[in-house]
C-alpha cells in the first residue's frame, strides 16, 4: 500500500480535559484496531497550541500545529515560534488553511514566508490550497489553485519535504465532499505543477464512509480531516480506512 498521511484538524475545539478524554479512548481503540491500521499510514492531530503538550505521550500519534510564526523570536506579541513547537515534539504545521485566509487575512505571501520558516526549522509544512464555491462554479478551480501554488510555494525547491492539502472551500464542514474524480483531477494537476515526489492530501468533509475511495485515487496521498477527527472512534475508522 502507498504511504498515506492522515491528519485530524481540530480547529478551535476541545479544552485540555476533552483532549485527555479523546486520548484515553483513542489509545485503547488504537490497540484494539492495531492490526487493521497499515504501517504505511502516518497520522496525527493538529490540536490547539495549548493542548499540544498532551500528545507527547503517544509516540504513534504525531502532534501537529495549526499555524505558527514566520519569525524566530522577539517582539511579536501573541505569536508562537517553531522552536516553541519543537519543544513539544511538533513535527508538522498546517499553513494557509482557508479559515486563516478568510478570517485572519493570511495571504499567499505570508504562507510562503511561513513555509520557508518551517523548512528552515525542520518542521513539515502542510500548505493548504482550495477554491471557493463561486470560483468552482465559474470553472476557475485550476486557475485559482495554480496562483495559490505559485505564491505560497515560491522558491521551494525540495517538494519531498512538504505536504500540499487540496481543500475546496465549498467542501469544508459542509458535508459536500468533492467526488473522488474531482479530487483526483485537481490533485493530479497539483502534482504536475509541483513535483512527482510531493505528498498531496485531500480535505473537505472526509469521513469513514468516503475515505477509502478518496485514498484509492492515484494522486491522493492522505487526508486533512476536520469534523470526523473529533471523536476517537471516528478517527480510528479513518485510520483503518473504514475496515
Ligand atoms: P471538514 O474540515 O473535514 O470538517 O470538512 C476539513 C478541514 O477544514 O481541514
Amino acid at each position: 500500500m502507498k504511504k498515506l498521511t492522515i491528519i485530524g484538524n481540530w480547529k478551535m475545539n476541545k479544552n485540555s480535559q476533552e483532549t485527555k478524554e479523546f486520548l484515553d479512548v483513542f489509545n485503547t481503540e488504537y490497540l484494539n484496531n492495531k492490526e487493521k491500521i497499515s504501517d504505511s499510514i502516518v497520522f496525527g492531530i493538529a490540536a490547539p497550541f495549548t493542548n499540544l503538550y498532551l500528545f507527547n505521550k503517544n509516540d504513534k500519534l504525531k502532534s501537529v500545529a495549526q499555524n505558527f510564526s514566520n519569525f524566530s523570536s522577539g517582539a511579536y506579541t501573541g505569536e508562537i515560534s517553531a522552536s516553541m513547537l519543537k519543544d513539544l515534539n511538533v513535527s508538522m504545521v498546517v499553513l494557509g488553511h482557508s479559515e486563516r485566509r478568510q478570517y485572519f487575512y493570511e495571504t499567499d505571501e505570508t504562507v510562503n514566508l511561513k513555509t520557508h520558516q518551517a523548512l528552515k526549522e525542520g518542521i513539515t509544512p502542510i500548505v493548504c490550497v482550495g477554491e471557493t464555491l463561486e470560483e468552482y462554479e465559474a470553472g476557475k478551480t485550476k486557475e485559482v489553485i495554480l496562483k495559490q501554488l505559485k505564491g505560497s510555494l515560491k522558491d521551494v525547491n525540495d517538494f519531498s519535504k512538504i505536504i500540499i492539502a487540496y481543500e475546496p472551500v465549498w467542501a469544508i464542514g459542509t458535508g459536500k465532499t468533492a467526488t473522488a474524480e474531482i479530487a483526483q483531477d485537481v490533485c493530479e494537476f497539483i502534482r504536475k505543477n509541483t513535483a512527482a515526489n510531493v505528498t498531496i492530501q485531500y480535505g473537505g468533509s472526509v469521513s469513514p464512509a468516503n475515505i477509502q475511495e478518496l485514498m484509492n485515487q492515484k494522486d491522493i496521498d492522505g487526508a486533512l480531516v476536520g469534523g470526523a477527527s473529533l471523536k476517537p472512534e471516528s478517527f480510528i475508522k479513518l485510520l483503518t480506512l473504514n475496515k
